[in-house]
């Protein structure tokens, strides 16, 4: 079973992902640290995230095993994700090692932007997961201020709202809800009933599809 989890920055997807993957005994991947750890090999080495031949070249080389998990997660490696992100070369990169991974016998779960639509269109559940800009600004304001980042809440909205446009407006792949994902909005949700109403989910489409 492939389960595609798609939505915007700090909608909980990530959690949600964490939570089916964790319940069914499957394998995930978290997309957007593909991204992110292709952002990040940018900045390291000071190269313009606009450079379409560096962008391809960091995407190409990737290794899944070797992400450095810390690193990845700083606001500014999500933004140069994004930016990287609306190259189509550096999508077209990443497309075989995602399809790879969704191709286990045994399943797996993947979460991202365009899971349902573009990696992953015959997965057998797709859910999208979303939030209002300010629920999901305070829960990412919370976890960068935990660790240590000197940001305000303005910052971090105006940020995620920024990210928002880029990622849905871009024309490779854009966010989209998948005509047929299930629409999950974990705005009033805590993290265990966001995870609690995906599960339910899934198995509601796992009957259903047992039934035809
Ligand atoms: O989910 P995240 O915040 O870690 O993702 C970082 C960026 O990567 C996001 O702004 C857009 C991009 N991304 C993407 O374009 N496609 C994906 N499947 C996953 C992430």
């Amino acid at each position: 079973m492939i389960i595609a989890i798609d939505g915007p920055t700090a909608s909980g997807k990530g959690t949600v992902a964490a939570g089916v993957a964790k319940h069914f005994g499957l394998k995930r991947l978290d997309t957007g640290s593909l991204y992110r750890a292709v952002g990040l090999a940018l900045l390291d080495a000071r190269v313009d995230l606009a450079d379409e031949a560096r962008a391809v070249a960091a995407a190409r080389a990737l290794d899944l095993n070797a992400i450095d998990e810390a690193r990845i997660r700083t606001s500014q490696a999500g933004a140069a994700a994004s930016k990287v992100a609306a190259i189509p070369g550096v999508r077209a990169a990443l497309l075989q090692a995602q399809r790879a991974f969704a191709a286990d016998p045994a399943g797996a779960v993947l979460d991202g932007r365009d899971i349902g639509t573009v990696i992953c269109p015959d997965a057998e559940v797709k859910l999208f997961v979303t939030a209002s800009l300010q629920a999901r600004a305070r829960r990412r304001f919370g976890e960068l201020r935990g660790r240590g980042e000197p940001v305000t809440f303005e910052q971090v909205e105006a940020q995620i709202a920024e990210r928002d446009a880029r990622d849905t407006n871009r024309t490779d792949a854009p966010l989209l809800k998948a005509a047929d994902a299930h629409l999950l909005d974990t705005t009033d949700l805590s993290i265990e009933a966001a995870v609690e109403a995906a599960l339910r989910i899934v198995e509601a489409a796992r009957l259903r599809r047992g039934a035809t």
